[in-house]
């Protein structure tokens, strides 16, 4: 495994890969199971893989948040050799972002609607900065395709979108396929997710009810109208007093939901069919 740290390192490391064909993976890091089965999805398809890893300040609009994102770079480039990964891209901040205010500009893209509601309404701006540093990540990369987990709906959408308008623009990572990977879950049904090492004992032991509200959503979805329905998620949520719903919105056939559980925010969702 080839571990790239500077963008001419990564770029020298993918002219010899044994593959032209690129599998990306990009992660911030702080790896479990669900990043594990995008590699493997990505191995499948036989190319090369790439994985990166670099917690993107421009998608956290809280500092706190940033500060205490979990980091564990020894851990995850252990799991990244076990599994196959061919080159590994570690940047730091100023690789990623050098300063130069005119080229950020012309990195912004026009979501609509589509990043000023759920995770857009509460998190202004975080999908300009997951777009900033995708679309930087991909043309540096140039994937035939990149694996997302649908455990972030939202976010795989704003990306899909973002490849459209890169097409129209023609820039040259436009034909990347974007594949969406299935949410992998513990036992209890918490999604997986880095930040769910950060959860104390107590909402730790709360928060399969984030899963379990969502299925007994469905089975209510074709009784209740919208706002019945999202009373009857939140009780549900909240039952066990540490846990707050902070939305439960539907995007096409999504039930999407996002809970602070303490200082932790915790995202999933799961397709309705009423
Ligand atoms: O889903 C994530 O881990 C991040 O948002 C991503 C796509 C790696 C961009 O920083």
């Amino acid at each position: 495994m080839r571990i790239a740290e500077t963008r001419e390192a990564l770029l020298d490391t993918l002219k010899d890969a044994p593959c032209e064909t690129r599998e990306f993976v990009p992660t911030m890091g702080a790896l479990h199971e669900g990043h594990l089965s995008l590699v493997r999805a990505a191995r499948r398809n036989g190319g090369t893989v790439v994985a990166s890893i670099f917690v993107n300040p421009t998608q956290f609009n809280d500092p706190n948040d940033l500060k205490n994102y979990p980091r564990t770079p020894e851990q995850d480039m252990a799991m990244l050799r076990t599994e196959g990964v061919e080159v590994v891209f570690m940047p730091t901040v100023e690789e990623i972002y050098p300063a130069d205010a005119e080229r950020e500009k012309e990195n912004e893209w026009d979501f609509g609607e589509l990043d000023k509601v759920m995770e857009g309404a509460t998190r202004p701006g975080h999908f300009q900065g997951v777009a900033q540093v995708v679309s930087k990540l991909f043309e540096l990369v140039q994937p035939a395709r990149a694996y997302f987990g649908q455990k972030d709906y939202q976010q795989v959408a704003i990306i899909r979108e973002m490849v459209r308008q890169a097409r129209e623009r023609g820039e040259t990572w436009a034909e990347a396929e974007i594949v969406e990977c299935p949410t992998v879950r513990e036992e209890d049904g918490l999604a997986m997710s880095s930040r769910n090492a950060l959860l104390t004992p107590a909402h730790r032991a709360a928060a399969p009810d984030i899963h379990r509200a969502l299925r007994l959503g469905a089975l209510k979805a074709g009784e209740l109208s919208p706002r019945e329905l999202e009373r009857y998620v939140r009780a549900e949520i909240e039952r066990s007093g540490v846990l707050k719903m902070i939305y439960f919105d539907r995007m096409g056939p999504q039930a999407c939901i996002a809970v602070q559980a303490g200082d932790v925010r915790l995202i999933d969702n799961m397709r309705y069919d009423n």
